[in-house]
């Protein structure tokens, strides 16, 4: 294999171990950014209601999130916040730094036009997460604002539905998308 490092071409272990340390480590930094960004009250996972958003934490979740990134050559950027306002502010951050974006609103998901314009203005695949269904439970949760700005929607699966949405950004990302 060949690798394009900072400081030039390397052509293989033996010729010069030091450029491909380089250029493994100028490979990784150029991984594709995903922004993970979750919700108010995600914090709770794993406590909060376990019958329908499951056992795993967020920090579980997290992790599981970044090996499936890892393995996909992606990064995942993962967050969560309790205020809408500030998941505003990183949808908006997305805009710059992000090759694509899993989001679960959480609440907001079902309010926030704020949240869906800030999703209208990403202009990057956007894949709406949520661990339980909530087109199977109550009727104020079967509108999602998300869902208008959304490429794609997963939910029902619990934190599966991050590692799918992982999988659908990589396709995506490399034009696959059937
Ligand atoms: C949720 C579903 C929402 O209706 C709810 O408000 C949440 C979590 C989910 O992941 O299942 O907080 O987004």
């Amino acid at each position: 294999m060949v690798f394009a490092g900072a400081k030039g071409r390397y052509n293989g272990p033996g010729f010069c171990p030091f450029g491909a340390r380089l250029a493994r480590k100028s490979q990784k930094n150029r991984a594709p950014t995903i922004y993970v960004l979750n919700g108010p009250n995600l914090n709770l996972l794993g406590a909060r209601e376990p019958e329908v958003y499951g056992r795993t934490s967020l920090a579980q979740i997290a992790k599981l999130v970044a090996a499936r990134a890892k393995s996909l050559g992606l990064k995942a950027d993962f967050r969560q916040t309790n205020s809408e306002g500030q998941l505003i502010d990183w949808l908006q951050d997305a805009r710059e730094r992000a090759a694509g974006v899993v989001l679960n609103a959480a609440g907001l998901t079902h309010t926030s036009v704020a949240v869906l314009d800030a999703c209208r203005a990403l202009e990057k695949p956007l894949i709406e997460v949520h661990l339980s269904n909530p087109y199977a439970r109550e009727g104020y949760r079967r509108k999602s604002f998300v869902s208008q700005a959304a490429t794609g929607v997963i939910c029902g699966l619990g934190a599966d539905g991050y590692l799918y949405a992982m999988e659908a950004l990589a396709r995506l990302l490399e034009g696959h998308a059937s």
